[in-house]
């Protein structure tokens, strides 16, 4: 799975899926910039990539934040000369539902999962367009694809996020444009300790590797090819 001289952008790359995704792609070949709020999550995976000697650049920013959307948009397409793979992986997660998710929560669940998606992609897109090539990575879930009681906000932010990305891909596959989502079911994203994968990985979460790894094998198809959708379940949660 080769990512030789591929220029990417992760969002939500500081920890969790997104940091794994960063990773993964560098060590593919891809060059890689990172984004997210917490400034130091993300240089810290900067420097990660640069000891798998790629070139990776760090932008701190709100991605429901148009003024901070350009410049992470623009300074990533300026560092790295371009940009072939956006993933927008970040989101936000809220608990409750339809009754006990406040206003507050909502809106800063569709806020980051919804419009960040939107604003990200509409920066980066028009450039893939014109090169006539680009992949979309969409970092969905299965909340995203059935009702989950409990997550009210999070699960209509991610039917939401399907809905934009379907119309996304009528929109621009003519112009050589793939757009991909990956839903996985519940991942455990905490930093694996020795010996803690249970035998033979049975009776478990899904690992943010098994995220990346999916994301990594739909990137690297050829760009003929399109895997529009894909679910990844834990075999035996
Ligand atoms: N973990 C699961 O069980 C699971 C299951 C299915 C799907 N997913 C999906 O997988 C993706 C990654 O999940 P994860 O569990 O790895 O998440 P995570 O560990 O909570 O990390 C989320 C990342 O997104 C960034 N982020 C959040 N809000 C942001 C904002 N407004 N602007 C910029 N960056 C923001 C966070 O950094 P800052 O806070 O520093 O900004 C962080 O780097 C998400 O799309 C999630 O919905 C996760």
């Amino acid at each position: 799975m080769d990512l030789s001289g591929k220029r990417a952008l992760v969002t939500g790359a500081g920890r969790g899926i997104g940091r794994l995704v960063a990773l993964r792609f560098a060590e593919a070949g891809a060059d890689v910039a990172v984004t997210a709020r917490t400034e130091k999550e993300i240089e810290a995976v900067a420097r990660e990539i640069g000891d798998r000697d790629r070139k990776s650049f760090a932008f701190a920013g709100d991605i429901s934040n148009q003024d901070d959307v350009s410049r992470i948009a623009n300074g990533a397409i300026e560092a790295l000369g371009g940009i072939d793979i956006l993933v927008n992986n970040a989101a936000a997660i809220a608990r409750g539902g339809v009754l006990d998710v406040t206003v507050e929560e909502w809106d800063r669940v569709m806020a980051t999962n919804l419009r960040g998606v939107f604003l990200m992609t509409r920066s980066i897109l028009p450039a893939m367009m014109e090169k006539g090539e680009g992949t979309i990575v969409m970092v969905s879930s299965t909340a995203g694809k059935r009702g989950d009681p409990g997550w009210a906000a999070y699960s209509a932010s991610k039917f939401g996020l399907m809905g934009l990305a379907h119309s996304l891909l009528y929109e621009v596959r003519r112009k050589g444009v793939r757009v991909i989502v990956v839903s996985p079911s519940a991942v455990d994203t905490r930093p694996m300790e020795p010996g803690s994968a249970p035998e033979g990985g049975r009776g478990a979460p899904l690992r943010a590797e098994d995220v990346a790894e999916t994301v990594l094998h739909a990137a690297t198809l050829p760009p003929r090819a399109m895997i529009r959708e894909v679910e990844i379940w834990a075999t035996n949660p």
